[in-house]
């Protein structure tokens, strides 16, 4: 059986991760998260990639790790919140996959990200605004590149991980 993978697309704090990996064992697919898989290669934390070579260094990174974990089928991916930043990796997400976007509100990308150290993009005096502007720069693209757009806001995991598996088409379950 060779499905579609399930690619999941959206900001930092918005569930990628926590979600990709339910969707995938409900559905039997191997999950593979491309900042995990960034870190497993390179043996350091995304944010010692951005100190010592820049949030481009990082992106290189990351269009090759999205190429590698694009190459098979049937997977579940969790994509970085910027992976949808370059053309390149858009027009690849594109063709290898069913694209979801987790549409999350600034609150509840505060809330999960309160204790979080590891972002470099939010190592910075206010957050908040930080959050703001890369959403008011990407949702358009997130919301362009889905096939399906979720809102997340006041749902446990568990029961939106259900309403995304029951809203997929069949040839993916
Ligand atoms: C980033 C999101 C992060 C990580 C890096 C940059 C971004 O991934 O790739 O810190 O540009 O939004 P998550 O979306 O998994 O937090």
């Amino acid at each position: 059986m060779s499905h579609r993978n399930i690619i999941l697309i959206g900001p930092m704090g918005s569930g990628k991760s926590t979600i990709g990996n339910i969707i995938a064992r409900r559905l039997h697919r191997e999950f593979e998260d491309s900042d995990h898989f960034i870190e497993e290669r390179t043996g350091v934390d995304i944010a010692r990639i951005f100190d010592v070579e820049g949030e481009q260094g990082f992106r290189d990174r990351e269009s090759n790790a999205l190429k590698e974990l694009l190459g098979a089928n049937g997977r579940v991916i969790a994509t970085g919140g910027g992976s949808i930043l370059r053309e390149e990796n858009r027009q690849l997400l594109k063709q290898k996959g069913y694209i979801i976007f987790l549409d999350t509100s600034v609150n509840q990308q505060m809330h999960r990200l309160r204790r979080d150290k590891k972002r470099p993009l939010l190592q910075t005096d206010n957050p908040r605004e930080r959050l703001e502007a890369l959403l008011a720069e990407r949702r358009p693209i997130y919301l362009d590149l889905a096939d399906l757009a979720v809102k997340t806001d006041k749902r446990v995991a568990r029961r939106l991980a259900t309403d995304i598996i029951d809203r997929l088409p069949e040839s993916l379950k």
